[in-house]
């Protein structure tokens, strides 16, 4: 039998929580997809729970763990004068029910001391199969508290494909179903806190959960951390994505959206923090439905300005496509001997420098991809584009780069461009070098750097979040190319100094 000591409970939970996650390897933890928050994030979530407006207060809590969100949540429950509380808790890995079930008597014992009533139902299953929204024994929930576990699964052979179908479209990954179904799960009115990585606020293979959840409720508030690393408790190196907390509320209409940023220490408390109207956030002009993130009020203004452009990229009469080249498919195109007869050069990357592009032929990396039978599936037809990285890394200072690729650089009919780039084009048009520098330079510039953040929090650039960016007219980009193309790649801190004032906007690196 458990025996409280006279400490803080939580410090009893903690423990419990750490010794949980000594027991376990760091692959069994993966595989279930256990980080698990840390004390300062959980009660921090719990505290943005409202009283609930009822005699007993129900708690789903999905993926629970060791159960520390379910400890703060009934324990900040207790503190609003909720003396009821039954939580329902689903957690797969049998190895945490006796923690989990421990944590819970710790809350009872509390609850018991101040003449409350705190009970528990643990259900070791798995919570997307068990859909417990559709049990009909199983009763709407006021509160739903959860980190969900995160991995992708495979489409064509897991369980989890389309196991919540029904609510949206989509298997983008598997924190998106716990919180459909968490969301499902709760009463109108009711009030999830999630703590997920930032992915499903943009990107098209969230566009179904975002549109679920959107629909369903309000969301009222988000949280950013400003350090991506420093979030969970077991903090590997796995843990590279942007997390956001955010607020609920089922069945109801906000005006407006709460967002606070802040480190992810006991500075939590003292976040910065604005209030920005609905549509300031949530992106309605399209069914993308994209939620931006400012992180402060200065971003917010960007966000503002961008949104006073005259279209968007894709309304402009712009394309971009992700390169075609796989390379891990296409081996047998791919040579590193750059001189072979019959080839082309294959632009990666590192081929792209703000403004410019270069491929020599004698830089160890570069490669050449082979005019072999079934090229054409794999080349595009030369001419002339701007090169976008799709990946940048976590460190690098500019999440866009990109550089003008010109047609007479290479004598050759078709050119490589791998995978790991995006060109950009005309519609049914030549792109003019004019009109290329014109649009490097606005994709380097540091305004359309920090907008693009305020769109996403990926290190990847997705092309659906390009084409339906706020963006410059044609005329606006060929009057910035006539500038952009004489300068050297030397002078990239000169961009903004050509792009803001034709786009009439005020805003550089060093005003942050
Ligand atoms: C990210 S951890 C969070 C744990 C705990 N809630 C916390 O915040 O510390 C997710 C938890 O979900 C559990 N889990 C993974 N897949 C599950 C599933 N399909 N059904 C129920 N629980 C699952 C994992 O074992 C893990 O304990």
């Amino acid at each position: 039998m458990y025996q409280q000591s006279l400490i803080d409970p939580k410090d009893d939970i903690t423990s419990l929580q750490s010794a949980f996650l000594r027991r376990k390897t760091a692959q069994a933890r993966k595989t279930l997809g256990q980080f698990f928050t840390g004390s300062v994030v959980s009660d921090y979530m719990a505290s943005l729970i409202n009283k609930p407006d009822t005699e007993i207060v129900r708690l789903l809590d999905a993926g629970a763990g060791t159960g520390i969100l379910t400890a703060s949540t009934a324990l900040r429950c207790l503190e609003l004068g909720c003396t009821t509380v039954h939580a329902v808790l689903y957690e797969l890995d049998s190895e945490a029910i006796p923690s989990l079930d421990q944590t819970l008597r710790i809350v009872q014992n509390t609850f018991n001391q101040q003449h409350g009533i705190f009970s528990f139902d643990i259900r070791c299953e798995d919570f997307v199969l068990a859909r417990p929204d559709k049990d009909k024994h199983i009763r709407r929930f006021d509160v739903s508290v959860i980190n969900p576990p995160y991995f992708k699964y495979n489409v064509k052979n897991s369980p989890y494909a389309k196991a919540a179908a029904d609510l949206y479209h989509g298997d983008p990954n598997i924190y998106a179903s716990f919180m459909a179904i968490a969301m499902a799960s709760i009463k109108d009115g009711g009030q999830m806190v999630t703590i997920t990585p930032r992915s499903f606020t943009n990107g098209l293979y969230f566009k179904g959960v975002r549109s679920y959840l959107l629909t369903r409720s309000a969301l009222d508030l988000v949280h950013i951390f400003k350090h991506r690393n420093k979030v969970f408790k077991n903090n590997d190196s796995a843990v590279l994505q942007e997390n956001i907390i955010c607020r609920f509320i089922k069945g109801k209409e906000h005006k407006t959206v709460t967002v606070r940023s802040s480190d992810c220490d006991a500075r939590i408390y003292n976040a910065e923090e604005e209030k920005y109207p609905l549509e300031l956030i949530i992106d309605s002009s399209n069914d993308q439905r994209i939620i931006r993130i400012p992180e402060s009020s200065y971003e917010a203004n960007i966000l503002r300005q961008a949104e006073a452009f005259p279209t968007t990229f894709e309304g402009a009469g712009y394309f971009i496509s992700t390169g075609p080249v796989v390379e891990h498919r296409t081996q047998e195109y791919i040579t590193e001997d750059t001189s072979t007869p019959d080839s082309v050069p294959l632009y990666r990357p590192h081929n792209i420098t703000p403004l410019t592009v270069t491929w020599t032929g004698t830089h160890k990396k570069e490669l050449s991809f082979k005019l072999n039978i079934g090229h054409e599936k794999h080349t595009i037809k030369n001419g002339t584009f701007v090169l976008l990285k799709r990946f940048s890394s976590k460190d690098e200072k500019r999440r866009l780069v990109s550089g003008v690729y010109l047609e007479s650089t290479h004598n050759c009919k078709v050119i490589g461009f791998g995978n790991k780039t995006n060109y950009i084009g005309v519609k049914g048009e030549k792109l003019t070098k004019v009109e290329a520098y014109g649009l490097a330079a606005v994709f380097n510039s540091s305004f359309i750097d920090k907008y693009f953040r305020c769109i996403s929090g990926n290190t990847q650039v997705n092309a659906t979040e390009i084409r339906v960016m706020r963006f410059p007219t044609r005329e606006q980009v060929k009057q910035i190319g006539e500038q952009a193309q004489q300068l050297k790649t030397i002078e990239t801190n000169k961009i903004d100094l050509l792009v803001n004032p034709v786009l009439g906007v005020m805003h550089s690196d060093q005003q942050e």
